[in-house]
């Protein structure tokens, strides 16, 4: 295989709230396997992701918590590093687009972008109406705004975009329009802003979409494209706002606006990255050989909501920026993704109840640090990438987190590693025992891991993290089965050439395994090399099949999952 180099993103979480399972499930889990994997493949990868601090959503929380709205996304910036942290999900740079030690880099990008924008004669400038609150005095952009949505009538539409449908909204259409800061109905009003073309890009959108029709989830092609064919709206990228990212325009018109927050925040990830790389002593433009470098894959993980802004807007903003000069040899040119994943939103459903929408006012969420102070990470990790919702909305069940880390992490998976080990602790000096005896059970056991590594990253490949996950069990299921078949506990007193030979098998499947888990379960498969005494380098994927070599010594039986009980109704 050869070496490529990617950068990986995760969406950046706003940084007005602490981080449930909806959030790990949706867009930061897959892409940490993902990052795992490629490197396990030898692979040079960037992992970023960071805070989206600017806009609304902020400002109304900084609001509520009665907080400045620095202290505000500082502090919840803070809590996500350490629960990404806490379940093994190691970006790169977790940045910020308004924390201190992130700010200008990512000011001066986002300027820059904008700039270059307008020099490219795509913004027009316009004189509009737009809801105004007279009791808070400002205008209300965005979140600041709720109402029917204009397109399918759902309850749940704000300013930017319907919860229900997932279209853009235009805010002077909404249905019954209400303040979320004043509960009051506001009123038109008339303010400046700048409005993007799109649809003068959208040929080369549509081109470069349809490239990509047979390796993008249907899902987020599908809509994108649709989007297309309904035609590309004027999409204002500047708000009446005091907090962001100044309009960097010599223009009366521009004063006291900002940048519209999803302008700024995907260029959070060029800026993130930028300052990555000064940070490691670099210079000021290495990002271009991440960012305008064909060799280079960018991979966006996001969750469905999200896929306008990656799909559309922002590649438009990327076609729409060149730069004249070359920079380090490299054109001037931005890469488009070269895949964006999405997945749809994990719903919950708590027993007896409906199926419901995770929401933090209706208490409904699990929190990632609460889980944290109860749990071990890896048992997350595999619940949420058993039922990842990566073709269809999935429901968490906290019911089925408990049975299915008892039946099947446990059971299969745990189970296996510790009959096998424990067995070659009692009965065969802890060491790797010749297997002489090998027949046709034998060759199937070895050949499942054989096949397994590639089988398992061709799902990898494609971003299908659950079925590539469900192989991986499938491979200790095998060993289950055939560990039973043997039955080395008999042939223990009768047998000893063959009770060696069916424990040799059973710790070259262990052996395979603790390489194939590691992006899935990088906790449990650090505990399984300690207990086989691999080399460092056991997540690289081809080592999977290095086979542990008879008289290798072993380390010491570990109980890799814990026997988890639903807490006692009250
Ligand atoms: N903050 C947005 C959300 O949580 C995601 C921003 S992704 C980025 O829905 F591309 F804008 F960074
Ligand atoms: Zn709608």
């Amino acid at each position: 295989m050869s070496k490529k180099r990617y950068l990986v993103t995760g969406a950046l979480p706003y940084s007005n709230g602490r981080l449930h399972v909806g959030h790990i499930a949706g867009a930061y889990l897959p892409a940490d396997i993902y990052v795992r994997f490629l490197r396990a493949c030898g692979h040079d990868v960037l992992f970023i992701c960071g805070s989206d601090d600017n806009g609304v959503a902020a400002l109304k929380t900084a609001r509520e918590e009665n907080l400045p709205v620095e202290e505000l996304t500082a502090k919840y910036n803070e809590s996500q590093r350490r629960a990404f942290e806490g379940l093994g999900i190691h970006f790169d740079v977790y940045g910020g687009t308004h924390q201190p030690r992130y700010t200008s880099t990512h000011e001066q990008l986002s300027q820059d972008f904008f700039r270059k924008i307008h020099d490219q004669g795509l913004f027009v400038k316009k004189r509009t109406s737009q809801l105004y609150d007279e009791q808070a005095g400002q205008f209300l952009p965005d979140r600041f705004v709720k109402g029917h949505c204009h397109h399918c009538g759902s309850a749940n539409a704000y300013g930017d975009q319907c919860e229900s449908c997932g279209q853009a909204i235009d805010p002077l259409l909404l249905v019954n329009p209400i303040s979320t800061l004043t509960g009051t109905r506001p009123q038109p009003r008339d303010t400046v802003h700048w409005y993007m073309q799109l649809g003068r890009l959208q040929g080369r959108l549509q081109q470069w979409l349809e490239s990509k029709r047979n390796n993008w989830r249907t899902g987020v092609i599908n809509f994108a494209l649709g989007q297309i064919e309904v035609g590309l709206p004027e999409r204002a990228m500047t708000r009446d706002l005091h907090w962001g990212v100044s309009v960097p325009l010599d223009d009366p018109d521009a004063a006291g606006k900002v940048l519209y927050v999803w302008f700024d925040a995907p260029i959070g990830y060029v800026s993130f990255t930028a300052q990555l790389l000064q940070d490691r002593g670099g210079s000021p433009v290495d990002y271009a050989h991440y960012w305008k470098d064909p060799d280079c894959r960018i991979v966006h993980f996001i969750g469905e909501d999200n896929t306008i802004f990656h799909a559309i807007t922002w590649p438009a903003m990327l076609l729409a920026t060149h730069d004249s000069d070359s920079i380090q040899g490299l054109k001037g040119e931005y890469q488009l993704p070269h895949e964006v994943v999405a997945n749809n939103f994990l719903n919950i459903k708590f027993s007896g109840k409906e199926e419901e929408k995770i929401s933090k006012s209706r208490g409904t969420a699990i929190w990632i640090e609460d889980y944290l102070q109860q749990f071990d990470p890896d048992p997350l990790r595999y619940y949420l990438t058993a039922i990842a919702p990566e073709s269809a909305r999935t429901a968490y069940d906290p019911d089925d987190f408990y049975h299915r880390n008892n039946s099947e992490l446990l059971a299969t998976l745990g189970n296996f590693y510790n009959r096998t080990l424990t067995f070659a602790a009692r009965y065969l000096d802890n060491k790797v025992p010749e297997a002489s005896q090998q027949q046709a059970l034998e060759d199937q056991q070895l050949n499942h891991c054989r096949s397994a590594p590639q089988q398992i990253a061709a799902e990898l490949e494609r971003c299908r993290f659950k079925s590539a996950l469900a192989l991986v069990m499938e491979l200790a299921r095998s060993g289950n089965v055939y560990f039973d078949a043997r039955q080395p506990w008999k042939s223990r007193k009768d047998n000893l050439v063959d009770c060696a030979t069916t424990i040799n098998i059973c710790l070259q499947t262990c052996r395979t395994l603790t390489t194939l888990m590691t992006p899935f379960l990088p906790f449990s498969a650090e505990k399984c090399a300690q207990m086989l005494q691999l080399p460092a380098d056991y997540s690289r994927w081809s080592s999977a099949n290095d086979w542990l070599p008879p008289g290798h010594l072993l380390g010491v039986a570990e109980i890799l999952y814990r026997k988890l009980e639903p807490p006692a109704e009250t």
